[in-house]
C-alpha cells in the first residue's frame, strides 16, 4: 500500500464555473515548489494558520525558500471570531504593508477559515491577485476547497460577506490531516454523508461501514475517504458548476448548522453543526411526509457516531435554544425577498424542488416543533451514552 500511494502526485478537475485542478496525494509536499515553477510571480505570500505553523508551515516555507523562490510567511489566527471583515481588513493591510504586488501570489495554508480569508484577501487586494489553496484540514480537503466560494462572517451571521474566487489550483497533501484530532476528521466526514443523503446513495453503505475509532487517523484510510467524499461532491458540482442553481442542495442541513455554529462562536464546529442541521431537516421531511421514519432514523444512525464525540458543551446550551436557532436562521445568507427557504429531501438521494430553486418555504412553528423533536431525540441518545449538549 505504501509504495502504491506515497509521494505519487495525482490530480482531478473540480467541476466549477472556473474549473480548478486539484493535485492530491500522500507526502507530496516536495513537489509543491516544482508546481510553483510553472508560474511567473514576484513573491509568494504563505498565509499560514497559526496553530499549524510549527508542525507544517515552517517546513513548507523552508522547502519553498530552499528552491530560491521568494516567499514571505504570514501567520493568522484560525478562529471564527477572526473570520470577519475586521480580521480580513487587518490581513489585507498587513500584506500591503509587506509590499504585496499585483504580480504576487497568495497561498492559503490551513483549514477552511484560513482558506476563506486568504481567498477573499486575494480577491480584494488591488482588485484581485492570484491565489493557491493548500488545505490542511480534512474538511478543507474534502469540502471547502471544492468550491470557489470565499466568505467571512458578518455582524449577524455566517459567511454573509464574500465572493467567488477560483484558485490557480488546489494542493492536497493528505498527510497534513494526520495531525488533526479525530473530532475534526469526524466532523468533515459528515459532509461526505450529506453528499450520500442528497444525491450519491451508492455511498451510504460505505459510510454505514466506516469505522473511525478515537485516535486513529491512519493516512491511507484518510486517502480512501478523501477519494470517496471528493468524487461524490464533484458529481454534484458537475451538474451545476456555477454553484448558483442545483448545487444549492449541498447546503442541506446548513441553514440550521450555520445558525448553531454562529451562536456558539464556532465551539460547535462546522461539520458537527451541519450534522445537527441535517437531523433537524430530516425531522421536518418526516413530519411533512416526504421521507419515512426509517429514513429519518438513517440520518441519526449515520451521523451520530461522527458528531456526538464526547463533547461536554453543557455550558453553551443557553446559546442554542430552539427559539434562538430560529431567530438566527433569519440572518441566513441564502435568504431571499420572500424570506428563508430550506433544502429538504423528497426521498433519500433526491431533494425537493417545488419552485425550481431546490428550496422550500416553511412555517416558523413547524420549524420550531421539529428543532424540539430533534432535541428530544438527542436527550434520549444522551441517556444511551452519547454526550453532546442539553437544553
Ligand atoms: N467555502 C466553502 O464552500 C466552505 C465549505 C465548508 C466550510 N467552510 C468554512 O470552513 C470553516 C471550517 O473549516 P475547517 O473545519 O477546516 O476549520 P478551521 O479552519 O477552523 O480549522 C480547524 C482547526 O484545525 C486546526 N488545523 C488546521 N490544520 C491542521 C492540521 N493539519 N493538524 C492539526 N490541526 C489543524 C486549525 O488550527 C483549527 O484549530 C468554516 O468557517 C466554514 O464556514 C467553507
Amino acid at each position: 500500500m505504501d509504495t502504491e500511494y506515497k509521494c505519487k502526485l495525482r490530480s482531478k478537475t473540480i467541476h466549477l464555473e472556473s474549473p480548478v485542478e486539484m493535485y492530491y496525494g500522500i507526502d507530496i509536499e516536495k513537489c509543491f515548489a516544482d508546481k510553483l515553477s510553472e508560474y511567473t510571480f514576484d513573491r509568494l505570500f504563505l498565509i499560514c494558520d497559526s496553530a499549524i505553523c510549527d508542525i507544517h508551515g515552517l517546513r513548507l516555507f523552508e522547502e519553498i525558500k530552499g528552491k530560491n523562490i521568494p516567499v514571505c510567511l504570514h501567520v493568522i489566527e484560525p478562529a471564527e471570531t477572526n473570520k470577519t471583515m475586521r480580521g480580513l481588513e487587518k490581513l489585507c493591510d498587513e500584506l500591503i504593508a509587506e509590499r504585496i504586488s499585483k504580480e504576487s501570489i497568495i497561498v492559503g495554508f490551513g483549514g477552511g477559515i484560513t482558506g476563506n480569508m486568504a481567498g477573499l484577501a486575494a480577491a480584494l487586494i488591488y482588485r484581485g491577485i492570484r491565489y493557491i489553496e493548500v488545505p490542511t484540514t480534512f474538511m478543507g480537503m474534502t469540502d471547502s476547497s471544492l468550491s470557489n466560494k470565499q466568505a467571512v462572517n458578518g455582524g449577524s451571521g455566517k459567511n454573509q460577506l464574500g465572493t467567488f474566487n477560483a484558485p490557480l489550483f488546489v494542493w492536497c497533501d493528505i498527510r497534513y490531516a494526520e495531525t488533526e484530532g479525530i473530532r475534526h476528521i469526524k466532523a468533515a466526514v459528515t459532509e461526505g454523508i450529506k453528499n450520500a443523503l442528497i444525491y450519491d446513495t451508492d455511498e451510504i453503505e460505505y459510510f454505514q461501514n466506516l469505522e473511525l475509532s478515537d485516535g486513529s487517523t491512519d493516512v491511507f484510510k484518510l486517502y480512501e475517504m478523501f477519494c470517496h467524499i471528493t468524487d461524490s461532491k464533484n458529481k454534484i458540482l458537475k451538474q451545476d458548476p456555477t454553484e448558483k442553481g442545483y448545487s444549492v442542495i449541498l447546503e442541506y442541513g446548513h441553514t440550521f448548522g450555520h445558525a448553531i455554529e454562529y451562536l456558539t462562536d464556532g465551539m460547535i464546529i462546522h461539520g458537527e453543526a451541519v450534522a445537527s442541521g441535517m437531523c433537524i431537516a430530516a425531522e421536518i421531511c418526516e413530519k411533512l411526509g416526504y421521507i419515512s421514519d426509517e429514513d429519518k432514523v438513517l440520518h441519526y444512525r449515520l451521523l451520530f457516531p461522527h458528531f456526538y464525540h464526547n463533547l461536554h458543551h453543557f455550558e453553551i446550551a443557553p446559546l442554542i435554544t430552539p427559539g434562538k436557532i430560529l431567530q438566527q436562521i433569519k440572518n441566513d445568507n441564502k435568504r431571499s425577498g420572500a424570506g428563508v427557504k430550506y433544502v429538504l429531501l423528497k426521498k433519500i438521494g433526491e431533494c425537493m424542488n417545488p419552485e425550481g430553486d431546490y428550496q422550500v418555504a416553511l412555517d416558523d412553528n413547524l420549524v420550531l416543533e421539529c428543532i424540539r423533536r430533534y432535541y428530544a431525540n438527542v436527550k434520549t441518545l444522551r441517556e444511551e451514552g452519547y454526550v453532546y449538549f442539553c437544553v
